[in-house]
């Protein structure tokens, strides 16, 4: 049940729990060949001795590769298991503005349409708010309804529909309080 989902930051203790979600996704997702590529980095990363300093880096916005920003994971989790993945981006870089906005998840294909996504970014943002933002900018294909319905159930406000690298994007403005 969504009521019972929590946001955890990563940890060792569910890195296997973790390798399963990302292998599930990576089988069952229909994903582009860049997508894919990126999972397929993130299996082998995840299994790195530094995996988690650089989790870490990236939370506290230190050692960063050229081009990226500081960014907080966090895992949904409902009994043990992880349902999901979200991401906050604390910073927007012109791509980041272009493709991805502030907020980025993922639900496990076998658990998608039971409201996790909803509740997760629902959760995020209250977290941001705290951190004191103002507003979070959200991106989407507009052909991933289940995306988007996820960002206006979370108050979000389409901003503009433009094309980026051939794809109708929706952009999405949400307000925090
Ligand atoms: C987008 C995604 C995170 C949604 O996760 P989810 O947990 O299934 O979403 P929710 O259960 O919270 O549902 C949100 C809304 O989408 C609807 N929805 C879910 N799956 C749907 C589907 N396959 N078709 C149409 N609507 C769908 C839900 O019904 C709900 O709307 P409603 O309350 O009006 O009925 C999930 O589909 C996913 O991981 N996709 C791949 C990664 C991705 O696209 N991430 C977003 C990048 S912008």
């Amino acid at each position: 049940m969504k009521q019972n989902l929590k946001l955890v930051l990563p940890s060792k203790k569910y890195l296997k729990e973790w390798l399963t979600f990302q292998r599930e996704t990576l089988k069952k997702l229909p994903l582009n060949d860049l997508d894919r590529i990126g999972y397929e980095k993130h299996i082998i990363s995840s299994q790195k001795p530094l995996y988690f300093k650089w989790l870490r880096d990236d939370r506290l916005g230190i050692n960063l590769e050229k081009g990226m920003v500081q960014q907080t994971i966090w895992w949904g989790m409902v009994g043990g298991k992880i349902v999901g993945r979200i991401s906050f981006r604390h910073k927007l870089t012109p791509t980041l503005r272009k493709h991805g906005g502030n907020i980025g998840y993922a639900v496990r294909p076998t658990q998608q349409g039971k409201g996790y996504a909803t509740e997760m970014l629902r959760l995020v943002l209250k977290k941001v708010a705290k951190l004191g933002y103002k507003k979070v900018l959200l991106t989407c294909d507009d052909s991933n309804i289940p995306s988007w319905k996820t960002i206006e159930k979370n108050g979000g406000k389409i901003v503009k529909k433009e094309k980026v690298d051939g794809e109708l994007s929706r952009f999405y403005s949400i307000k925090l309080r």
